[in-house]
Formats: C-alpha cells, structure tokens, sequence
C-alpha cells in the first residue's frame, strides 16, 4: 500500500485527466464518441496511464460501451489500490462499487520490451506526458502499429523537440541517413504519419501503417537524468539501414 504522504506528493504528476489531455493531444472523447456511432463497443490503451485518471473517467462517461487497458511501468506508477483510490476521490467511482466493473486493466511492464496483446486489439491508443520515459520509442511505436486495428488511431502526446533541456537533448528521437540529420516528422511522413498541432505544442498522430521503423537501426540511448538530475528523458538514435 502506497503511502498517503507519496501518493499526495505525485498526484499532480501522475493524474492529469482528459482536461490536460485536450490541451496535449486534443482529448479522446471525440474519436471514441465518433467510433460508438458505428460500433457497440470501442477498445482503448493507455500507455503510461499513472493514477488512471483519464481511463476512469472514459468510464465514468461510457460505462461497459468501453474496454480499457492500461500501461504503467511499476505498480507504485498506479496499480489498482491507486486507482480505486483517485476515482473516490475524484468522484468518478462510488465508494462501494466493485473494482472488476470500474478499473480498467492495468499491466506493469516497460514499453520497450514489447505490448502484450494480439494486433489489431485496440480501437485508440493513446498517452500524455509518457514518451519522453520510454527507451528505444521508434520500436515502442512499431508495437503500437502492431496492436491497432485496421482503423484504429494513435495520438502520442511527443512533442519533437524536448524543452528545458540543453539544445543536444532536445531531439529525443534522433535519425541520421547517411551521415545527414532527418528530422522525425520527415520519416514519420514517410509513412503516413504525422505531428499534430496541440493547444499545448504538437501531439504524434496516426493509424495503422505498414512499414514504419523497418528499416532503422537502434545505435544507442541517452537517459538524460543520467547527465543531470533535473533532467528528464530518454533520448533514442537510430540509422537508416537502406
Ligand atoms: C509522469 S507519469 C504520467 C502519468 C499520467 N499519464 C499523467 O499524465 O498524469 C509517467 C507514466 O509513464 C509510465 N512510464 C514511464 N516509462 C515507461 C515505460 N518505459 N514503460 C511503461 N510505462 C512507462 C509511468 O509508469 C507513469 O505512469
């Protein structure tokens, strides 16, 4: 069980709900509410979700006509306790209702070693303030290519550059084509993919696409807390094989 005094002190960094998710990759209920007119039921991941509380209150707002399922790295991020625990206080469970019809899934795993699910499992796959944490990210979005169905959609909230760092860690995906710098919107476009324009900077945004991250090679990763402990973030740089 989770302190009281942790769980405090990393509420305003491990809750946002869907009002900071509108500022970063403009909100999700739109895309669900467009999905339900044509399905009964659309399914919905969260990568890095923390204290879950985006995630409870697609439940609040679509009860069973969601399934949700939830990334974080370790269960202290936000396991079920956590969970229950935000949605009473935040009004968005009943205090007697039962855990296994309100919370979402949630798995503890680094993003980086793979999701475990079946492609095309998910509907919409989503995340804010998550990336910057995540190694080897061109892989982590080859895998949530994998997982989305054949309409489904990803908005990432991944900002290209990285603010308040120093300018050699701003760029946390680095691609380099024969000795040349290509910037990530350039290979993303490649494919179909793209950055989106956010309130709140921009948001990585895209369907199921064949290909991406094919042809480029890990060559090493930074992890910038590493270098300074106010800084935060993963910096991945990759080569172009062909
Ligand atoms: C700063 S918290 C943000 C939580 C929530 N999205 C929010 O905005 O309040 C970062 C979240 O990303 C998750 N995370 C970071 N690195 C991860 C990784 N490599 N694999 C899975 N989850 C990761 C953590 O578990 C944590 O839940």
């Amino acid at each position: 069980m989770i302190r009281d005094g942790h769980y405090r002190q990393k509420l305003p960094f491990r809750a946002r709900g869907h009002a900071m998710l509108l500022e970063r990759i403009g909100g999700v209920f739109d895309d669900i509410e467009q999905r339900l007119e044509t399905q009964d039921v659309v399914s919905v991941l969260e990568l890095g979700c923390g204290y879950g509380t985006v995630l409870l209150e697609l439940r609040q707002r679509y009860g069973g006509c969601v399934v949700l399922h939830g990334i974080n790295r370790r269960r202290e991020d936000g396991d079920t306790d956590i969970l229950l625990r935000n949605g009473v206080e935040r009004g968005l469970i009943a205090f007697d209702a039962s855990p296994n019809e309100c919370l979402p899934a949630i798995t503890y795993l680094d993003v980086a070693d793979g999701l475990p699910f079946a492609d095309g499992t998910f509907d919409l796959v989503y995340s804010q303030v998550a990336w910057l944490y995540f190694s080897n990210k061109v892989g982590v979005l080859r895998e949530v290519n994998r997982v989305l169905c054949h309409a489904g959609l990803a908005k990432i909230d991944a900002d290209e550059l990285h603010p308040g760092v120093p300018p050699e860690y701003q760029r946390l995906v680095e691609i380099w084509d024969d000795g040349r710098l290509m910037p990530f919107g350039d290979y993303l476009a490649r494919f179909g993919m793209s950055f989106a324009a956010a309130t709140q900077g921009e948001y990585l945004r895209f369907g199921k696409s064949a290909g991406f991250g094919d042809d480029l090679e890990l060559i090493s990763e930074v992890d910038l807390s590493r270098l300074h402990h106010h800084w935060d973030g993963i910096k991945c740089v990759y080569r172009l094989t062909r």
